[in-house]
């Protein structure tokens, strides 16, 4: 028989609150609750606790998420910058993005019964025309960040079942959008990603907080919990928190979900899969990397973002790119004055492997990446390694 914290099992606080203190378990038992609990985002069963996180240009498409939720977790596409990819169509980027969104959500369905989302980040243009497509396709869940989602809940449209998800970086921002959705359409978050500083693409802080441990996800983590906690209890609801950025192996999960969170979301492990929808450039970029060519970049967006070094992004820093004409407008914030350069366009380069003329959005541990993989393995070793790991923690602390 085994003494458990039941705040070292639980995965979230609602969960700790009903778990009686002081309770003894079997040895089978006490195993089974090591393994990975399944994630319930509004009603939705996700039997494994990993949202591949969505990754644009391209980079997630519906090959990589159907073969993500195929395995158990809920694959991501995602819905920037489709217009680019989807050209043939017309010459109309902004309807290119829908079409190409539809027929990527489409062709995943095909390929997967599992669990599917789509990325849609507010600084986008056409945010409004890419979510209503979404939820007019029956996505399951729209997760959204890259800007505060304040008006998410109006899009949906009676008897749809699509979850909303919102990514924050602090519990200030999980709190605002609590409230502004209960109180302008009675609706709360079915789950709240908290991305921290170590996470691929942009990110949601200020420069001098990337690497202040006081922004650390660890820190967050907690503190978006019990914020978000404290309003899903007042409303009879319960609001699972998602941790991203940074997160690698079976471990880290183990260790962030003792935190408080309740599953994971994780973009740069999934690049270095077969399934993955760039080029093999861009994935060999990701295991090429060394610990000193990740860089944190100036993205016209108006957000700093974590990437791998480049020739393109080289000649960035020596001034010598300016975008002479913005060729779609895919982005709100974006100022075509200002902009060092076209983003949808080196992202595009960057998809078919081109770095001289564009760059690989990644996270911290890219470096660690070291060869491409089916994503079964990846999950498979991921719940291995969890199981490993919280095993061998709980037994040590026993
Ligand atoms: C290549 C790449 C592209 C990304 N694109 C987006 C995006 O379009 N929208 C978004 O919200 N997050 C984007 N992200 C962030 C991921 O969805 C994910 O949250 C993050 O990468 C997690 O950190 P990790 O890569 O360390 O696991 C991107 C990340 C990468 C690596």
């Amino acid at each position: 028989m085994y003494y458990v914290n039941p705040n070292k099992i639980a995965h979230n606080l609602a969960d700790a609150i009903s778990f009686p203190r002081d309770l003894h378990f079997s040895h089978k038992t006490l195993l089974q609750m090591m393994k990975m609990n399944e994630l319930n985002i509004g009603g939705l069963s996700i039997p494994t606790p990993i949202i591949q996180g969505g990754m644009g240009v391209g980079i997630s498409l519906s090959g990589l998420a159907s073969a993500v939720a195929n395995e158990g977790g809920v694959g991501v596409i995602s819905a920037a910058g489709l217009g680019m990819l989807y050209k043939a169509e017309s010459n109309d980027y902004l309807a290119n993005s829908i079409s190409g969104l539809q027929q990527e959500i489409r062709k995943a369905r095909q390929k997967t019964t599992g669990i599917l989302g789509v990325n849609i980040m507010v600084a986008l243009t056409n945010y409004d025309d890419l979510v209503r497509t979404s939820i007019e396709e029956g996505i399951d869940i729209i997760i959204s960040g890259a800007g505060l989602p304040l008006d998410l809940p109006k899009y949906l449209t009676p008897g749809s079942k699509t979850r909303l998800v919102p990514i924050v970086s602090s519990a200030r921002a999980a709190t605002l959008i609590c409230n502004k959705w209960l109180a302008n359409y009675n609706y709360l978050p079915d789950a709240v990603v908290v991305e921290g500083p170590k996470a691929g693409g942009h990110l949601g802080f200020k420069p001098d907080q990337i690497f202040d441990e006081n922004y650390a996800l660890e820190k967050l983590i907690p503190e978006v919990v019990k914020a978000v906690n404290d309003i899903a209890l007042l409303n009879g609801k319960n609001i699972p928190v998602i941790a991203a950025g940074g997160i690698y192996s079976g471990a880290d999960i183990v260790k962030i979900m003792r935190l408080g969170a309740s599953g994971v979301q994780m973009g740069t492990r999934f690049v270095t899969t077969d399934e993955c929808d760039a080029s093999i450039e861009f994935k060999q970029a990701y295991i090429d990397a060394k610990k000193e060519d990740v860089r944190i970049i100036k993205s016209p967006v108006g957000m700093p973002g974590r990437a791998i070094k480049s020739p393109f992004l080289d000649e960035v820093e020596a001034g010598k790119r300016q975008p002479k004409t913005c060729p779609v407008n895919c982005i709100r914030t974006c100022d075509i004055s200002t902009a060092p350069y076209c983003i949808i366009a080196s992202l595009t380069s960057a998809l078919r492997g081109n770095f001289r003329r564009g760059y690989a959005f990644a996270g911290s541990n890219v470096w660690r990446t070291n060869k491409i993989i089916p994503v079964k393995e990846l999950m498979d070793t991921l719940k291995q390694e969890y199981n490993a790991y919280a095993e061998k923690a709980e037994l040590v602390s026993c």
